[in-house]
């Protein structure tokens, strides 16, 4: 297995990025400035987009794993892969997602803790509504973990 910076167009990945943010157009508004990784593992199986938001914050702005490799340890090698990247540069790894238990219980098995709320995001910021396990998500949920 095998991580590594993505350099030159990164919309080669589109399919994996829009699995974890539906809407291209947002998608848009943090992959030019983000630094993006892929995992290899006998093919490309994740990827993830971290970005500087000042103030000692890294946020992971995207993080998807292929439908039938998810559950194997993907994602999570991933986060384990920028915290030791990133380790001592930040003080804190930010993840913002809609109140869905499938995201949140995998931020929270990686470590995250909730921190704070961001009110209506996803009805003010996308242009259709957004589901996920049939529940519209209105607030940005905000999880941080030590770097
Ligand atoms: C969310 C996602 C990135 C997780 O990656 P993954 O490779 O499937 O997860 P992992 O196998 O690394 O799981 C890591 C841990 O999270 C837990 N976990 C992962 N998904 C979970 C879920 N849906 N419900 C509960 N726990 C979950 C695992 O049990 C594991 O716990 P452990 O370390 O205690 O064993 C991946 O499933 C995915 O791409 N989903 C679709 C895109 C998406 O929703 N991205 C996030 C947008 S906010």
């Amino acid at each position: 297995m095998e991580i590594r910076k993505v350099e030159t167009d990164k919309k080669q990945y589109l399919t994996l990025l829009l699995l974890a943010d539906e809407q291209e157009n947002m998608v848009d508004r943090y992959l030019e400035r983000g630094t993006m990784y892929v995992l290899e593992d006998n093919g490309i199986k994740a990827e993830c987009v971290v970005t500087d938001e000042g103030g000692g914050v890294l946020e992971l702005k995207n993080i998807a794993v292929e439908p039938e490799f998810q559950g194997r340890g993907y994602g999570k090698a991933l986060v384990e892969f920028l915290i030791e990247t990133y380790g001592g540069q930040y003080g804190a790894l930010q993840v913002g997602t809609g109140e869905s238990p499938l995201s949140i219980r995998f931020y929270e098995a990686c470590g995250f803790q909730r921190h704070h709320l961001v009110k209506n995001f996803f009805t003010d910021h996308y242009d259709h509504p957004i589901y996920e396990c049939g529940v519209q998500l209105v607030d940005m949920v905000y999880l941080q973990r030590e770097l």
